[in-house]
């Protein structure tokens, strides 16, 4: 059985409701004349007058003409220098590792630089025979301005110290000069993007060029994906390579060997191999 809705209801039109405000009638008055309904019996709601569901439209509604294809308006490039090429200039420039620090710290072409609080270039002893590139500062480096100082520096401190090697050391024989591709801490310890390692790489060339080791260690993915143009560094890790005429370690990054314990003996493998290389084993 189907009723129609009484009508009019019996609020509408009634002050205090400002005329543009009036309710038809609230929640409960009609939650209430639902229900009496219900009660009666009603088991579908319809309207006054009937409707056609059938019905047709009388004319087929005219497809809308096809807007006109225009090319879509392509942003220009932002005008400005070229990143790269500005900083390969200013590293190019650079005749020590002062003059490089300050170029690549006034360097403002990399957004990270916004958000860093420090510019972290190298910690250890310049003139050692090995420098160790890792991937950017994290928290910790980015408080102390130094690189690899958190809880992942703090084992790479005791892999070095495991084969003889101390950032603390005067002696080049024993020393390790330590820097980041990238020198500013990327938000929330991200990956540094390709874009901005690419502007970051003709520092980092002069700065292996002006610290002139005699064997590189690179740690983790980044560095390798920068110098070497690979990754996939659980392949890479433990086999020579070369950048620019020196004998380059891929290593697995101190950090992947905190979460990953069990891959400590590949690392201690790996470092077997450079201690061996310093002292002029053949290989
Ligand atoms: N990880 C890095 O790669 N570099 C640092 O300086 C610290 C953590």
């Amino acid at each position: 059985m189907a009723r129609p809705m009484p009508h009019p209801l019996p609020f509408a039109g009634k002050p205090p409701y400002p005329a543009a405000m009036e309710p038809v009638a609230d929640y409960w008055t009609l939650r209430d004349q639902l229900e009496w309904q219900v009660e009666l019996g009603v088991t579908e709601a319809i309207a006054d007058a009937p409707v056609d569901r059938y019905a047709q439209p009388d004319e087929p509604a005219a497809p809308a003409a096809r807007p006109r294809q225009t090319a879509p308006e392509v942003p220009a490039p932002p005008a400005g220098p070229d990143p790269v090429a500005v900083a390969q200039a200013l590293a190019a420039r650079a005749r020590s590792l002062d003059e490089l620090a300050e170029s690549q710290s006034g360097f403002d072409l990399c957004e990270l630089r916004r958000g860093a609080r420090s510019f972290v270039f190298a910690d250890g002893n310049p003139a050692a025979r090995v420098m160790v590139i890792g991937e950017a500062p994290g928290r910790d480096e980015d408080l102390a301005g130094r690189p690899f100082v958190g809880v992942a520096g703090q084992l790479l401190d005791r892999m070095l110290a495991a084969i003889g090697l101390s950032r603390g050391a005067a002696d080049a024989g024993q020393a390790v000069y330590i820097t980041n591709v990238m020198p500013w801490r990327p938000p929330g310890n991200r990956t540094p993007e390709p874009a901005e390692i690419a502007m970051m790489l003709p520092f980092v060339h002069r700065h292996i060029e002006l610290a002139d080791p005699e064997v590189i260690l690179l740690m983790g993915n980044t560095p390798c994906q920068a110098l070497l143009g690979k990754t996939g560094i659980t392949r890479l890790r433990g086999t020579w390579d070369e950048v620019a005429g020196r004998p380059v370690m891929p290593m697995l990054h101190p950090a992947y060997l905190l979460r990953m314990a069990s891959a400590k003996r590949e690392a201690w493998a790996d470092l077997l191999a450079v201690k061996a290389r310093l002292r002029g084993d053949a290989l």
